[in-house]
C-alpha cells in the first residue's frame, strides 16, 4: 500500500487549459498515456469556450472536462478565483495552457508562480506579446522576411509570452509558404516540443 501512496505523491495532476482545437492537448494526452511525460497525469481540462473541441478531447480520453462560462463572474479576477477553486478540487501541481485564448490574471499568476507553462507559435522573443495568436503570428512572420520561424515552450508570468523560456524548436520557411502552410509545419514542431519540455520541466523542477 505504501507502494502505491508513493507513487501517487510523485506523480503531477496537471490542468490543460485551452479554447480551441485542442490538438495540444492530444499530443500531451498521447505523451502521458506513452510514458514520454513520465510522473503526471491530466487530471482536468478546462475551457473558456463551450464548442471548444479540446472538451472532446479530453472527454473522449476519460478526463474531467469543464466549461467554465464567462457570465460565471463578474471581473476577470473573479473568474480566475473560481478556476482556482476548481484545480484545488483536483489538486493541480501544475498548469498547461494549450491555446487558451484569456488573459491569467495576477491572482492566479501567485497561486501557481513558476507552475505555468505556455506554448507560443514563433521564435519567442519575437512575433509574442498582446494581440499575437493564431494566424496574426504567422502573417507576421511571413511580412518580416525571416528564412525561419518555430514554437517556444515558456514559462507564463504578467508580461504576455515574456516568461522564461523552456524550449525551442525551428521549422524553415518555403518561398511560397502562406500563414496557413507556416501554422501547420509549426504545429507539428508544438506536438513534439511541448511534451518533452513539460517532462523535462516535471523532471527537473521541484513541487512544493
Ligand atoms: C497553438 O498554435 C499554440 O501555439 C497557440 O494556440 C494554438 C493552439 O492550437 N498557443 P491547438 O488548440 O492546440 O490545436
Amino acid at each position: 500500500m505504501d507502494g502505491f501512496k508513493n507513487i501517487s505523491a510523485l506523480r503531477k495532476n496537471i490542468v490543460v487549459l485551452a479554447s480551441g482545437n485542442g490538438s495540444n492537448l492530444n499530443a500531451l494526452i498521447n505523451a502521458v498515456n506513452t510514458g514520454k511525460i513520465a510522473n503526471a497525469k491530466i487530471a482536468l481540462v478546462i475551457s473558456n469556450k463551450k464548442r471548444a473541441n479540446a472538451l472532446n478531447i479530453a472527454r473522449d480520453a476519460e478526463i474531467p472536462a469543464f466549461y467554465a462560462a464567462r457570465n460565471l463572474s463578474n471581473s476577470d479576477e473573479e473568474y480566475d478565483l473560481f478556476l482556482l477553486n476548481k484545480l484545488n478540487e483536483y489538486s493541480i501541481d501544475l498548469v498547461l495552457l494549450a491555446g487558451y485564448l484569456r488573459i491569467i490574471t495576477p491572482i492566479f499568476l501567485k497561486a501557481f508562480e513558476n507552475r505555468i507553462l505556455n506554448i507560443h507559435p514563433s521564435l519567442l522573443p519575437d512575433f509574442g506579446g498582446k494581440g499575437m495568436y493564431g494566424m496574426k503570428v504567422h502573417q507576421a512572420v511571413l511580412n518580416s522576411k525571416a528564412d525561419k520561424s518555430g514554437c517556444t515552450a515558456h514559462l507564463v508570468t504578467e508580461k504576455i509570452d515574456g516568461g522564461r523560456i523552456l524550449a525551442q524548436s525551428s521549422v524553415s520557411i518555403a518561398l511560397d509558404d502562406t500563414a496557413e502552410t507556416l501554422a501547420a509545419k509549426v504545429l507539428a514542431e508544438e506536438h513534439k516540443l511541448y511534451p518533452l519540455a513539460v517532462n523535462n520541466f516535471i523532471s527537473t523542477v521541484q513541487f512544493h
